[in-house]
């Protein structure tokens, strides 16, 4: 018996050493504080994931893969070759932020995956399980089978247990993400660009987006009719196919994050933990700067970008804004309109810009002289009109030309509903532009602003001179849309949306609400809300972006001077997506808190509790806030600033008026 036993296991071990290793075609991995799990299986040789939160399905098997050219649904019949676990527990520095400490701890499961039949090819998906959420990525290796990869379609679902709400954008029906976001059920969605953010009915959190977007085209998702199922929708080229690339590559990440509440959704570092630390070694140079600019006139049509008599960007008006920025602690001035290229039809005539020559009442020695003798920064302005294959041409010029006049800062900009008259702004094209310039900017020790931007994906981990995007309808709204302007519910929506994504140049701080140019549109808040937004929209760089005339003599103003853009700490303490919003930041650089609470078109009463301060220590809170009898239509710049003294076991009760806010300074005494 003893013999046949041993004879048993003799050919069994023979076997399986001459099949290789065989693996069981489910795997499991779960997150560092074990509340989260992740399931990777293949279904007759599909690979499919599923994400459970507290022993509850959140994503039901959802699918993966790739069509490449010629529908050819590469992975139909997969094997797993190989399993590597692997597990991270660190903590870097951002080298600017909502805060200062990020820890990236997950567990990592890696699957290695070969077609059983055919040609054979190989395919390895990544996931890194967090205690926040699971990012995955898929990764194609170098082999002789598989050399050009040309994406036709990426299968990957998210399959949702519930058909929750979804705040969602369209991803075509608009250009550079500039819409109103609105809720909808999952199963009811258009095809909507990411982040989307699904509040399900116990009040919950899932963020859909992606991080690490490099050399691929930007994620969609739409919903399979009559399902939860929302499946990716990569943006085409031109001619139609999705991808174009070669062995070995990688995907950017797949995100999804899951928080029980808004401030764990605003506080999750997924996204930037899934992207690669900075490449930039000596990050000195990149600094944030709150700053005023040669730009709200010409949106108010005081001014031209365009040569003639209301040309906004003349020498003697530069020096102007450089007084008033100096006189006022704002570090920054923006000037556009300074170059070739504005005269005409610029939208249409992109091609035309010159970034290196400069108007002739403009005199470039003589301002940024002047502009440094005030210790100011200039701020350049490189608009394309979307003609990104001039811009490319100038970029190493357009960068020398502002670096040997010290502009360190670039703000640029892509008005045309395509690039080149041809290609999507979110297409793999569009994205491999936006990374020459992060990249070639950062060579000349440049920092950007983008405007018309791609979606962010937290590439400023990587390239921290990537400081902020447009990519939201920002206040510029506010002084020409046709619609009348921002409603008031939208800054109550975007911290927990758009900018999930990354920094948002919303561009704050109107004073005057009077509109001469277009009547019917307007800036639809009080005074007090334009201070909170300094706080609730995150932004390492931020624009008092009224005209100077209209600060000059507002004690207001004293707010948008002290407020800092560079912070140790954010929490949400209080808010609902789309009524209201009360977020608390701590200074980078001293103990002073600020607190920021706005509302949309209802007034509201809200308690604040300071249990965030320092226990046993003393503060002083100065209060920007809204008037009794402020209203965003009717009254908007009345206001009272009040000082009180609190501790950690303080409560404040505070009035916010329609369309209103509260802007809070907490000193440590
Ligand atoms: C649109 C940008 O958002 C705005 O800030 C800029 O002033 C204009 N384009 C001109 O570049």
């Amino acid at each position: 018996m003893k013999l046949i036993k041993l004879l048993f296991l003799m050919v069994c071990t023979i076997l399986l050493s001459a099949c290789g290793q065989t693996y069981e075609n489910v795997q499991t991995i779960e997150s560092p504080d074990g509340k989260l799990k992740l399931m990777f299986s293949l279904k007759d040789g599909n690979p499919e994931y599923s994400i459970q939160k507290n022993g509850k399905q959140v994503l039901l098997p959802s699918k993966m893969g790739f069509i490449f050219e010629g529908n050819d649904s590469l992975f139909l019949k997969l094997k797993i070759i190989n399993i590597n676990k692997n597990s991270k527990n660190e903590t870097w520095k951002q080298v600017w932020g909502e805060e200062v400490e990020v820890r990236n701890n997950y567990n990592e499961l890696k699957v290695g995956l070969k077609e059983k039949e055919g040609k054979l090819r190989k395919l390895n998906i990544i996931f890194r399980v967090f205690n926040d959420g699971v990012g995955f990525r898929y990764e194609i290796p170098s082999q002789k089978k598989l050399q050009k990869i040309n994406i036709q379609d990426e299968l990957t679902e998210f399959v949702l247990a519930k058909n929750d709400s979804a705040w969602a954008i369209p991803a075509y029906k608009g250009v550079y993400y500039e819409e109103l976001w609105t809720k909808k059920a999952v199963n009811d969605l258009d095809t909507v660009t990411t982040p989307i953010t699904i509040e399900t009915k116990d009040r919950k959190y899932i963020l859909l987006h992606e991080a690490g977007l490099i050399d691929y085209a930007k994620m969609n998702l739409y919903p399979i009719t009559g399902t939860t199922t929302l499946k990716t929708d990569l943006t085409p080229w031109s001619d139609g196919m999705k991808v174009y690339s070669k062995s070995p590559m990688v995907t950017p990440w797949r995100t999804i994050v899951l928080a029980d509440d808004l401030n764990q959704l605003v506080n999750s570092r997924l996204m930037l933990n899934l992207n690669e630390p900075s490449k930039i070694k000596d990050t000195s140079w990149i600094k944030p700067i709150k700053y005023v600019g040669i730009w709200w006139g010409m949106h108010m049509d005081k001014y031209t970008w365009a040569q003639g008599p209301k040309h906004g960007a003349t020498t003697e008006n530069v020096k102007k804004y450089i007084d008033f920025a100096s006189e006022n602690d704002i570090q920054g001035v923006l000037v556009e309109g300074w170059n070739y290229g504005w005269d005409g039809d610029w939208v249409e005539n992109g091609d035309k810009f010159s970034f290196t020559k400069t108007y002739p009442d403009f005199d470039i020695e003589k301002i940024s002289t002047y502009a440094k003798n005030k210790n100011i920064k200039l701020i350049g302005h490189h608009e394309t009109g979307g003609a990104t294959i001039n811009y490319e041409r100038q970029l190493d010029s357009a960068f020398a030309f502002y670096q040997k006049h010290g502009v360190n800062l670039v703000k640029t900009g892509y008005v045309n509903p395509l690039l080149d008259k041809k290609e999507r702004h979110s297409s793999q094209y569009g994205v491999r532009h936006y990374q020459k310039v992060i990249e070639t900017a950062a060579k000349y020790g440049i920092m950007v602003d983008v405007h018309e931007p791609i979606m962010p994906t937290g590439l400023q981990r990587t390239y921290p001179n990537l400081m902020t995007h447009e990519g939201v309808r920002g206040q510029e709204y506010d002084a020409w849309s046709s619609d009348g302007g921002n409603p008031p519910e939208h800054t109550c929506i975007i911290p927990f949306t758009r900018g999930l994504a990354g920094p948002m140049d919303f561009t704050p701080g109107t004073f005057n609400f009077s509109n001469t140019s277009h009547p019917g549109t307007r800036v639809q808040t009080t005074i007090a809300k334009q201070l909170a937004l300094y706080i609730v929209i995150y932004s390492p760089l931020q624009m008092a972006s009224d005209l100077p005339e209209n600060y000059i003599g507002n004690p207001a103003f004293e707010f948008i001077k002290l407020v800092p853009v560079n912070w140790a700490k954010t929490i949400i303490l209080d808010g609902e997506i789309g009524d209201y919003v009360v977020t608390a930041r701590k200074d980078k650089y001293s103990n002073s808190w600020f607190v920021g609470a706005i509302t949309d078109e209802k007034s509201r009463n809200l308690t604040i509790k300071f249990n965030f301060l320092d226990v046993g220590k003393k503060y002083e809170l100065k209060i920007y806030k809204d008037a009794q009898d402020s209203d965003w239509k009717t009254n908007p710049t009345a206001y009272v600033i009040e000082k009180l003294q609190v501790d950690s076991n303080s409560e404040l009760e505070l009035f916010l008026a329609k369309g209103g806010g509260a802007a809070l300074f907490l000193q440590e005494l």
